[in-house]
This record gives C-alpha cells, structure tokens and sequence, in this order.
C-alpha cells in the first residue's frame, strides 16, 4: 500500500521556520516509528506569489485536493500588503478552505500545567483548562456576497455580507454535537441573534440539530460579546464553541492567551469524508506569519508540531502517536524549556525555534 501523503505549504514569515521542527518530528517518525510519509512541498502566500504570480497557484490546488492531508505554515507579511486584493497572501489561505470545502475549523485550547502560572490571567483560572473551539470556516462574512468597495452617492462605500444556508449551519453544528459526545458532551453555541438575522437562523438550526439528533447533549447559547468576556473571566466554563467564521477567528485568538501563547494553538480545518474514509483536512497553526520576529529564531514551532499530532489523529489513525508527542512537549514544558513567547518573570530555560525542536525530539527519543 501507498504511503499515506502530506502536503507541506510553509509559507510566509515564521512559517517555514516552524515547518522546519515539524520535518524534524516527521523524520523522526520514520527512522525510530517506521512510519514513512509520502511528503510534497509547495508554496502558498506571499512565497507563492513570488514563486508563481499569485497566492495559490492552480496546480497546488490540485495537489492539496490529492492528498491526505495538508500542513500549513502561515501566510503574509507587510512585504504584501500593497498588493491587488485578489493576489494578497491571505486569499491563498481562503482559498484552500473554500475549496477543499473545510467546513469545520477545530481550535483546542488547552492549557499545560507549566504554562498555568505563565497564562495572564491566574493560575486557577486557566490551569486543566481544555476547551474546543469549532469555527465555521466556508461561509459567514469571508465569503457572503455582494462585497466589494462601490462607490454610491458621490463616495465610497465598503460591503461584506454575513450569510448562512441552513445546510452550512447543519453540518458544522453537527461536528461539534459530534465532537462533544467524545467530551464533556456540552455545546455552547454563539452568534449574536440579537442584532443578526444570520445569527437568529443560526440559533434555530442549532437547537433543531440537538433535539432532533443529539439529545444527550447539553446546548448553551451566548451572544459573541458576552463569549469574549467570560472566556476571560471563567473559560472552564466551556466545553465545545461553535461559532461562525468570522466570531471564530476572534474568539480563538482570545482562546490563545489562556493557553500562555498564541504560539502554542493548533488547528484542524476538516470537510466531508474522502474515498478512504478520513475527512478531507487541513492543519495550520492558530497564529499569523508574525513578521516581527521572523527570520530571528525566536518563534514557537509547538502549535505548527501539535497541528501535525492532529494530523496523525484525524487523517492517518495514529492517535498513539499523536498522544506521544503530545506527551513529548508536555515534558519539555515541565523541563522549563521555553521559547520567548513563553518566557516569564519566573524564568526557565531559553531556547531559540531549532532549541525547541532539540528537546522534543530529546523527549520523543526518551519515549522509547
Ligand atoms: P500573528 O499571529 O502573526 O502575530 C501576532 C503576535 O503573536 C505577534 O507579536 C507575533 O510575534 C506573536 N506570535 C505569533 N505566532 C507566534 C509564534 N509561533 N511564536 C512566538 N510568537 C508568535 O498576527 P498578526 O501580526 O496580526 O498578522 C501577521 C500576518 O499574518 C498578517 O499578514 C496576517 O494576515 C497573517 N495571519 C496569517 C494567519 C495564517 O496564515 N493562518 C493567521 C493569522 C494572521
Ligand atoms: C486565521 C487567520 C486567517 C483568518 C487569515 C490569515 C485569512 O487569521 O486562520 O485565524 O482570518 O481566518
Ligand atoms: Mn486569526
């Protein structure tokens, strides 16, 4: 049988600096695991740009549609940001998920016992925190249309449009109402159905989806503004988020800092099952391409290292080896070891992104 096939799209910025500890934990997953990966690269972004004249080339489309997976770096950078709309870095990104229809984003945020005291907000607020945030990710106001800038009565005018089909809603709603009996089995679903027709539709199909479907689940429902808040003051209040696209973006950014770092958040962006079963799947780190520190050896490759564990998990059926990893940072946090991004007043040991890479595979080595 084939080997089962990555994508790698470093992109921009921090991106390939990252991507290159994940090449490090996927050698090593061939030399001391015997799993070999049938692993491609291509460019996305602002290097595809450069590489091919715009931010995703159709050929690497082809690509990303072939595989088992794909693993994103970041995409962007102020080197772009003067460019025509259409060919910024970021439609590369949006084109990926539009097309490989990944309608379900997966941004767990769980916070490590050695980052607890690190967090900014208080030990015992974020400490066994583990929630999952589930982010529409084709739709909403990315996507709606008409958008554009028009020019109406003498001046301009800027349009996005927020819109959701019932079948959009029914089917994320469904993978989080699935992701949640694997957990604490409650949903908190959030919109703003005060002020939004969209999120008024949002609320029914939801509540229709869990009592027609998923009866032993409890549904919450909130208002945005109100998720923003209580992730800070009480976020183990949570246990699965569903949200739209755009809520989910800002809300998983907020996730972010209860877990230490946005350095540290991994992503699954899943669509509909493939011929061979697994869903059709995207990983990227929850965070940017960080143009401040790039090219400096200072960024966190652990969100691109645990985005590639989820891979194992939902694309290749290796969760033991997923967990091993998992595991692996766990120490390497507890060991001290830490980044810039997760350096704080009670110190530890410095590392640049390569040291961080160094220990890991020093943990996935003492795994044995
Ligand atoms: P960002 O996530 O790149 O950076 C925000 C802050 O977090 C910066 O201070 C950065 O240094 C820090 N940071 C982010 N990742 C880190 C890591 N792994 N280790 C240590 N520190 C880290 O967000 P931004 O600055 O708003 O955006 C920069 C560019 O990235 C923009 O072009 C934006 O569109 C793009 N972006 C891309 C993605 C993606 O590719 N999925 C996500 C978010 C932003
Ligand atoms: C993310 C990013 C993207 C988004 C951008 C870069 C298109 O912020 O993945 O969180 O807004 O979805
Ligand atoms: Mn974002």
């Amino acid at each position: 049988m084939a080997n089962p096939s990555l994508l790698i799209l470093p992109g921009d910025g921090i991106g390939p600096e990252v991507m290159a500890e994940v090449k490090r934990v996927i050698g090593w997953l061939g030399e001391k695991r015997g799993l070999a990966f049938d692993v491609s690269e291509d460019a996305v972004g602002g290097a595809a740009y450069e590489k091919y004249g715009v931010p995703l080339d159709d050929s690497t489309m082809a690509k990303a549609q072939a595989v088992d997976a794909v693993l994103l770096g970041a995409v962007g950078g102020p080197k772009y940001d003067t460019l025509d709309f259409a060919l910024k870095p970021e439609r590369g990104l949006l084109r990926l998920r539009k097309e490989m229809d990944l309608y379900a984003n997966l941004r767990p945020a769980q916070c490590f016992d050695a980052l607890a005291d690190f967090s900014s907000l208080k030990r015992d607020v974020v400490a066994g925190l583990d929630i999952l945030i589930v982010r529409e990710l084709t739709s909403g106001v990315y996507f709606g249309e008409p958008r554009g800038i028009f020019t109406e009565g003498g001046e301009r005018v800027g349009i996005n449009t927020q819109r959701y089909t019932e079948s959009q809603i029914e089917r994320v709603a469904r993978s989080a109402f699935e992701l949640a009996r694997k957990r604490a089995k409650k949903v908190t679903s959030v919109e703003k159905a005060n002020v939004m027709e969209s999120g008024i539709l949002w609320r029914e199909v939801v509540t229709r989806i869990r009592d027609a479907e998923y009866p032993d689940i409890e549904l919450g429902h909130m208002y945005a503004d109100n998720c923003a808040m209580q992730l800070v003051r009480a976020p183990k209040q949570f246990d699965v988020i569903l949200t739209d696209n755009l809520f989910g973006d800002i809300l998983s950014d907020c996730a972010a800092m209860l877990t230490g770092s946005l350095g540290m958040l991994p992503s699954a962006s899943l669509g509909a099952p493939m011929a061979n079963g697994r869903p059709k799947a995207m990983y990227e780190p929850v965070h940017g391409s960080a143009p401040d520190i790039a090219g400096q050896g200072k960024a966190n490759p652990i969100a691109t290292i645990l985005s590639f564990a989820m891979a194992l998990r939902y694309s290749y059926d290796l969760g033991d080896e997923a967990t091993r990893i998992e595991t692996a940072i766990e120490k390497v946090l507890a060991d001290g070891v830490r980044t810039a991004d997760l350096m704080g007043p009670e110190g530890g040991t410095p590392v640049t992104t390569s040291g961080m890479g160094d220990a890991i595979l020093a943990a996935l080595d003492a795994s044995l």
